[in-house]
């Protein structure tokens, strides 16, 4: 999905960006992200910020740690586990 529409930058490219562990100042300056109008930086700010490689998907918690079980099991039919 492009994010920023005056420079057609895409969240993709944003999200590589951020993975690689560009800060947003440097995702700015190399894809030119929010530097026209400045209407996307919110949202670009957000998505950089979830794709940090300072914040890592692994380090999610869920709130209730026996839901994870749940959702596991419940998307699996018993036929299948055995
Ligand atoms: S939409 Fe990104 S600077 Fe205008």
């Amino acid at each position: 999905m492009i994010i920023c529409v005056c420079r057609r930058v895409s969240d993709r490219e944003i999200a590589r960006h951020a993975r690689a562990g560009m800060s947003f100042d440097e995702i700015q300056f190399e894809l030119g992200v929010a530097t026209q109008c400045g209407r996307c930086e919110g949202c670009a700010r957000d998505v950089a910020a979830q794709c940090s490689a300072a914040h890592p998907v692994a380090a999610l918690q869920l709130a209730d740690p026996s839901l994870e079980r749940a959702t596991w099991t419940a998307s699996f039919p018993a036929s299948a586990a055995a």
